[in-house]
Order: C-alpha cells, then sequence, then structure tokens
C-alpha cells in the first residue's frame, strides 16, 4: 500500500507519516528531508541560491549525512523552499522518491506532492493543513523545546512566506489530489489527530 501525505509546513504531516507508517508497518519517507540536503550543499559549498544550475549541482549526497540536525534549521528549510521551485532540482529527486514509493509491499512519504506528482497512484492521499497561526504557533513551541528562541510574530512571516513560495511555484505546486482526503489538524489533539488519519486511510484499505 502506499500512502501519500502532503500538506503545508508545520501542519503536523510528518508526526502523522511516521505514526501511518508505524501502524501499517511500512518504511516512512520525509522527502522534505531531500530538499533540505539541497539547501544544506548549497550554503556549505558557498553557492548561490538564485542559480539553478547551482542547486541541481547539489543534488549530489555523496558526502551528505542525512542524521545531521542542520538539515532541520530554519535556515536551511527556508533555502529549501527557494531551491524546491527549480524544475532541475525537483527532476533529479524524482527517481529516488519513486523507487522508495514503489517497493514491495509499499511505503508512506511525506511532502508536497506526493499525491499529484511522485504516486498519483497512491491508495491512500491525506492532505494534511491547520491555520497558519496555529502551524506557527506549533512550530515556535517545538524551536523553544530545542532551546532556539523565536519569536511567534516572526515564525508566523516565514511560515506564510514559505507557504506562498510551495504553492505559487510552477513546478508540482503544493495542492491537494482531486482524490485526497483533507485533514485540519487546527483544533485537534496530536493524538486525536493520529486516531483521524488512521481511520481515513483504513478506508481506503
Ligand atoms: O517539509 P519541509 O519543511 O521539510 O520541506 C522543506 C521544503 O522542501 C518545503 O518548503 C518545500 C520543499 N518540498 C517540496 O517542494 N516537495 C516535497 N515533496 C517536500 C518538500
Amino acid at each position: 500500500m502506499i500512502v501519500a501525505v502532503d500538506g503545508p509546513a508545520a501542519s503536523g504531516k510528518g508526526t502523522l507519516a511516521r505514526a501511518l507508517a508505524a501502524h501499517l508497518g511500512l518504511p516512512h519517507m520525509d522527502t522534505g528531508l531531500l530538499y533540505r540536503a539541497v539547501a544544506l550543499n548549497l550554503l556549505r559549498w558557498g553557492g548561490d541560491p538564485d542559480s539553478e544550475f547551482a542547486a541541481a549541482r547539489a543534488c549530489d549526497f555523496s558526502q551528505l549525512d542525512f542524521a545531521d540536525p542542520e538539515l532541520k534549521s530554519e535556515t536551511v528549510g527556508g533555502v529549501a523552499s527557494r531551491v524546491s521551485a527549480y524544475p532541475m532540482v525537483r527532476s533529479a529527486l524524482v527517481e529516488r522518491q519513486q523507487s522508495f514509493a514503489r517497493q514491495p509491499g509499499g511505503a508512506v512519504l511525506d511532502g508536497r506532492d506526493i499525491g499529484t506528482v511522485i504516486a498519483p497512484e497512491a491508495h491512500a492521499k491525506l492532505f494534511v493543513t491547520a491555520s497558519p497561526e496555529v502551524r506557527a504557533r506549533r512550530r515556535a513551541e517545538e524551536l523553544a523545546r530545542l532551546g532556539v528562541h523565536a519569536h511567534y510574530e516572526d515564525v508566523l512571516i516565514d511560515i506564510r512566506a514559505r507557504d506562498e513560495r510551495d504553492t505559487g511555484r510552477a513546478a508540482a505546486p503544493l495542492c491537494p489530489a482531486a482524490d485526497a482526503l483533507l485533514l485540519d489538524t487546527s483544533d485537534l489533539t496530536i493524538e486525536a489527530a493520529i486516531a483521524r488519519a488512521v481511520a481515513l486511510v483504513e478506508s481506503r484499505r
């Protein structure tokens, strides 16, 4: 079974995808990490984020440790959102994601274009949303737990900018697939959101 979990930044899609993978006994891929890896390479190699060619060159992961905590930083997330708009970057990463999705038994993938581009054949597609204010509050709390002080207002501005870039780009913009099941987590606890996601996916089994 292939399960696609898409949604905007800090919507809770990663938490839900991990919980679904554990529930279904399937491997999970956080595809945002691939775009973050491109961004981190680019920053470390001194490449220009405004150059599609430089970003495409940064799609070489032979030197990269996917456990590097720097991949999760806000700076890297912001650059990831910019480089992910380049068609050359997106096409360099398609095959890795599609072969993960199509492994025997299936997989759970979370990202922005899983249900629309990477695995349109997915058996269950969830589109996870939450209001920008709720997402900003969650992200600010998460950063505080990591010891990073961030003002709620700044995080909200960043979330809105990220939404605009992710939904407004020409290549594989963030949007729900026609057959996606919508899950708004704004008023749900983590436990309630997981229970709802499991029920939605089970309804497609
Ligand atoms: O989910 P995330 O915040 O780790 O993703 C970082 C950026 O990567 C996000 O702003 C857009 C991009 N991305 C994408 O374009 N397509 C995906 N499938 C996953 C992430």
